[in-house]
């Protein structure tokens, strides 16, 4: 199972879009996928079309009262599994961190997943990925999806503090490779792109220079569609695939699909 982690502490970066999209995206390439919500705002709950009061388990019941992960599954009606969140989770740092090994909770819950005893005596692995959807922080619930992960994608919009925060993120996961050795960023992944902002078209530029071999190829417009698709509780691939967002998202599941060939994942 590829697991990836979407992560920045920035909020409003594109983090629960790209989670959402990337998810859908994967599924139209039939891939099996679970989305994990890891914010107590559930924004990617909601746009999964699901209710986030109406969860009767969610991600915090996992976490902080040991239920088993497949238990809090639920089908999104857009061809992939969600385990949802809700404000159950906030606080949850408290919780968690009187907890014993409370870093490795959700990589825990992985393990279970991947452990999942066979059907019809059939060895099937039951996700080829998992995307977890971070809160704009970080606290024991990021450090526990960089503790279940292999590979973190940032999502970062082009602008001249963005730069700062991406070297703050980097020695994050510098540090926390003694925890997970396979941590590592996947990608970072240009939000929001606008061409016509002048800024915008530098800050790439700069990201080109020092991040080159970790830049996504694929960059994200800023698009009408991707903002529209969650007041109707859908993807915007089943909004409207042919819109720049749509469009844009399948051209980064191709890419990391192709990654995770190479890397042997799923
Ligand atoms: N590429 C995009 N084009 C237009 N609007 C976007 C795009 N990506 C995200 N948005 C909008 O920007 C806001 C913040 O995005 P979101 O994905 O919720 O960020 P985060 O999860 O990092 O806080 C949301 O209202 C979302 O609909
Ligand atoms: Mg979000």
């Amino acid at each position: 199972m590829d697991i990836l982690a979407i992560a920045n502490q920035k909020g409003g970066v594109g983090k629960t879009t790209t989670a959402v999209n990337l998810a859908s995206a994967l599924a139209h390439r039939r891939k099996k996928v679970l989305l994990i919500d890891l914010d107590a705002q559930g924004n990617a709950t909601t746009a999964s079309g699901l209710d986030k009061r109406e969860l009767e388990y969610s991600i915090a019941d996992v976490l902080l009262d040991d239920l088993p992960i497949h238990e809090a599954i639920v089908k999104t009606p857009n061809g992939f599994d969600i385990v949802g969140a809700n404000n159950e989770l906030s606080g949850s740092d408290l919780h968690l961190s009187q907890k014993p090994e409370n870093h490795a909770i959700l990589s825990k819950a992985m393990q279970q997943l991947a452990d999942m005893p066979a059907k019809n005596g059939r060895a099937t692995k039951p996700y080829d990925f998992i995307v977890i959807d971070c809160a704009p922080s970080l606290s024991l619930l990021t450090i526990n999806a960089m503790c279940a992960t292999s590979g973190v994608i940032i999502p970062m919009q082009c602008e001249y503090f963005a730069l700062e925060g991406l070297a703050d993120l980097s020695q994050t996961i510098e540090r926390l490779k003694s925890l997970n050795p396979k941590l590592h960023i996947r990608g970072v992944l240009r939000t929001m792109f606008d061409p016509r902002n002048t800024l915008a078209n530098d800050v790439s530029m700069e990201l080109i220079e020092h991040f080159g071999p970790i830049l996504f190829n694929t960059i994200i417009p800023r698009n009408i569609r991707l903002a529209e698709a969650p007041a109707h509780g859908i993807p915007a691939l089943d909004y409207e695939m042919n819109s720049k967002g749509s469009q844009a998202y399948i051209r980064l599941a191709n890419e990391i699909i192709k990654q995770s060939r190479q890397f042997q994942l799923a």
